[in-house]
């Protein structure tokens, strides 16, 4: 898939049809996530892949009653085949940028090679302390997002975007 298709057809997806994703594609979107811009290069992150049926279901019963975030679903990603944790330490005062900026890259992998993806950060907050004990993440390192990966059980369109007109601005604001 051409790179601004990615772009343009990604959409954040919350309910899924269960499909295993392969190794192999599940290690490409990590891969894509290594090669994103990190703060002068450091790379201080790590990428946990969860595709054990008991772990995700122990991860993804937090979200069952789930706030609503977006338009068209609610979150409860059900048939979820694998989540990808975004491990990072506090110590880098980069953390955040750093990690979504892989996570940027891990979600339009994901969409170029078929998968409906989600970040998921609002929602991990209140559980980061048992997610992390959970997949053995060191109590020094903070989980910053979860990424959601399956098979969308329909593709939607993507929610409403802002105008070009109204967010780019050429030479001054
Ligand atoms: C920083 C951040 C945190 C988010 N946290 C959550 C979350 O906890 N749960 C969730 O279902 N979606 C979460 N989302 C997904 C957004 O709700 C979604 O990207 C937004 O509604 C726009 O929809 P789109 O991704 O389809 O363009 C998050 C997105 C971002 C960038």
């Amino acid at each position: 898939m051409d790179l601004f298709d990615a772009i343009h057809s990604r959409v954040t997806i919350r309910t899924f049809t269960g499909k295993k994703i392969p190794k192999n594609d599940l290690e490409k979107i990590v891969d894509a996530g290594r090669a994103a811009p990190s703060a002068v290069n450091r790379q201080l992150w790590d990428f946990v892949i969860v595709t054990e049926k008991k772990t995700l279901d122990d991860i993804l019963h937090h979200f069952s009653a789930g706030r609503k975030y977006n338009t068209h679903e609610d979150g409860k990603f059900d048939g979820c085949s694998a989540i990808i944790a975004v491990v990072l330490s506090e110590t880098n005062e980069y953390w955040k940028e750093d990690g979504s900026s892989a996570t940027v890259n891990m979600l339009l992998a994901a969409r170029a090679l078929g998968w409906g993806s989600c970040w998921i950060e609002g929602g991990l907050r209140p559980h980061e302390d048992h997610f992390k004990e959970i997949l053995d993440v060191p109590r020094e390192k903070r989980m910053l997002l979860m990424i959601a990966l399956g098979e969308p059980v329909k593709w939607s369109p993507p929610p409403q975007k802002k105008s070009l007109s109204e967010i780019l601005h050429w030479e001054k604001y």
